[in-house]
């Protein structure tokens, strides 16, 4: 077998091992351990409102979304939410005020604090998102665009 060969082996075993970790993330030790290319994984997202998740560390979950028009009002009772915005211009609307996050911009939303995050005019926006492992999507409220089955990507 010549070089090429085993070079080919080599990517595709390692391809496999990659798909093994992201359809059973109870071996998320090792798979934490595997460097992955952002905006690929964004190109993985094709829904609005629907994130994937890319990481897990010290009970937080990173995750990947694409925003799109207007969610929903919660809040979550428990949890912080960091929002870090990859492209485009995130509104996050709260009672009093709407704060406006660019790309490279991150903004925290507190515990217990009500927002309804939006996009305007039909803009697509990519945002990066940090919160416990135990953050329902859309807090106690349930909406058709409520998604607890968020997926590793
Ligand atoms: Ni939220």
């Amino acid at each position: 077998m010549n070089s090429a060969n085993n070079a080919g082996k080599i990517i595709k075993s390692a391809n496999s091992f990659v798909g093994r970790c992201m359809e059973a993330f109870s071996i998320f030790v090792t798979c934490s351990m595997i460097s992955k290319n952002i905006e690929e994984k964004f190109r993985l997202i094709t829904d609005y409102w629907k994130p994937g998740i890319v990481a897990e560390l010290n009970g937080q979950l990173v995750k990947l979304a694409k925003l799109k028009g207007a969610f929903v009002w919660h809040s979550h009772a428990h949890e912080d939410e960091l929002f870090y915005v990859h492209k485009g211009t995130l509104y996050m609307e709260f009672r009093d005020k709407t704060e406006v996050v660019h790309p490279g911009e991150i903004i925290v939303v507190p515990k217990g604090v009500e927002h309804n995050p939006y996009t305007r005019d039909d803009e697509e926006v990519w945002v990066m998102l940090f919160e416990p492992a135990a953050t329902l999507h859309t807090g106690e409220v349930t909406h058709e665009k409520t998604d607890n089955n968020q997926q590793w990507i």
